[in-house]
């Protein structure tokens, strides 16, 4: 199973994630300092104080990532160590460090994919609001710019939200994320932000000559639980409608306006029962539809979903009334996601018909598991079969047409997950938290063999 010659095989990170230093070279605080230093929100009190370290360690890291022959590598930026607070002054120390990665990068032959905004925003604008407030989002443009202007002469491909959903619906919809907050009307309107954020960001990276431009959203085919195992099932006509609510919820709530231009019918609906559309300005779809070369897509698995009359909305996803969550018949990776890697095809090809004037690229995908370390090695065969499934699935889909550019491991190195802190383990690399030693595992020797043949 061979790939397309010019398919880009890579891995990715973020910056909360990895990198650690969090008081260094003038680096502001974030909304996940803050979330994370306040019990009970991530699991075993993990913070991403030290993380990786890869702050110190980036050019070992780099060092990995070519002895695993990546060709991309996306991470991202974090928006307080360029602006301590959100706005005004450049901290010069804080670009430096990704100045030294990226030159790190392009010396192993390795493209640097960068995101602008991977959830870390400076805690001083989340203290105007955050993204419930319209002002963040020009703030944001200013800030894609001066990375842009710095970083523009060597790196050409840009994304600029990583999973606008997540960071407005987990982070101001049900809390489970950083800021933390639990209120429908501001996840809805800090979507909009997000994507006014985006389109405004869009525009000055353009303008500054960057090569391609992405926007990265978690998308999932949202199936009914007899469509898991069964593609060709036929839901009844309210199943089928649920459905369809909650992939314009997911996936049609940012790309449509993105792309197209327009927002669903049932994504103002939402906001018209859950604060109004007030925050919604004449002239704002132009402004975000801003022309992009690709979205990124994240996929880890299905949304399964049935009709559930007489259910209140989720408190993060507004709009869901009448909308029962339902799992799916499938084995679960160590996060109690369900695997079903056909999930991966039939999400590309249908983004692929629905978005045909832009290009995609996975731009995450992977699993965690109860790893072991046996004799400086670990043998992690749910990994590599995780993701030899999925590649199988990208490799379908790109047959049935769909316009993929490449695809990106989650996650180079085992990393802070969020809510769930250090328990579990994406990287392909294992790391030892105590030591900082990184060893790579079966899956990521699997990996280099998979891209050395361009294929499977
Ligand atoms: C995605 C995030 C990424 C990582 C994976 C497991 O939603 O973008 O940072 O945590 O999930």
């Amino acid at each position: 199973m061979i790939f397309p010659e010019d398919f880009v095989w890579g891995a990715a990170t973020a910056s909360y994630q990895i990198e650690g230093a969090v008081k260094e070279d003038g680096r502001g605080q974030s909304i996940w300092d803050t979330f994370s230093h306040t019990p009970g929100n991530v699991a075993g009190g993990d913070t991403g104080d030290v993380a990786c370290d890869h702050y110190h360690r980036y050019r070992d890291d780099v060092g990995l990532m070519r002895e695993l022959r990546l060709a991309a590598y996306r991470f991202s930026i974090a928006w307080p160590r360029i602006q301590p607070d959100g706005a005004g002054s450049i901290n010069p120390r804080g670009l430096a460090f990704y100045d030294k990665l990226v030159d790190e990068l392009l010396a192993a032959e390795i493209s640097p994919y960068a995101t602008l905004y991977h959830w870390d925003l400076p805690q001083g604008l989340e203290d105007l609001g955050g993204w419930t407030n319209r002002d963040t989002a020009y703030r944001f443009a200013d800030y894609a710019q001066a990375v842009h202007d710095k970083l523009g002469d060597r790196v050409g491909d840009w994304a600029t939200l990583n999973e606008p959903w997540v960071a407005a619906f987990l982070g101001y919809g049900n809390g489970v994320h950083a800021p933390g907050r639990r209120d429908p009307a501001a996840a809805l309107r800090s979507a909009h932000h997000l994507l006014l954020g985006h389109g405004l960001a869009a525009r000055r990276l353009r303008s500054g000559g960057a090569r391609s431009i992405m926007l990265v959203v978690n998308s999932s085919p949202v199936l009914t639980p007899a469509q898991v195992n069964d593609p060709a099932a036929v839901p009844g006509e309210a199943d089928a409608a649920v459905a369809h609510r909650i992939h314009t919820l997911l996936t049609r709530q940012f790309l449509d306006p993105a792309v197209h231009g327009t927002y669903p019918a049932e994504v103002l609906d939402a906001a018209a029962r859950n604060g109004g559309t007030g925050h919604i300005l004449d002239g704002d779809l132009g402004l975000i539809n801003a022309p992009i070369d690709l979205v990124g897509v994240n996929y880890y698995n299905p949304c399964v979903v049935e009709s559930g009359p007489g259910l209140p909305a989720d408190a993060a996803w507004p709009g869901s009334e009448d909308v029962r969550f339902a799992t799916a018949d499938a084995p679960t990776t160590a996060m109690g996601w369900p695997i079903v890697p056909d999930g991966l095809s039939r999400l590309l090809v249908r983004l692929s018909q629905d978005y045909p004037r832009v290009g995609l690229m996975v731009t995450e995908n992977g699993a965690a598991f109860e790893d072991v370390v046996e004799d400086g090695q670990v043998h992690d065969d749910q990994r590599v079969a995780y993701l030899d499934g999925h590649l199988r699935e990208v490799h379908q889909a790109i047959e049935a047409g769909a316009d993929l550019r490449g695809y990106l491991v989650w996650s180079l190195l085992d990393n802070f997950e969020w809510g769930e802190g250090y328990r579990r383990r994406f990287g392909i690399v294992h790391v030892d938290y105590a030591t900082q030693t990184r060893v790579p595992k079966d899956s990521a020797l699997w990996y280099r063999d998979v891209i050395s043949r361009n294929g499977l």
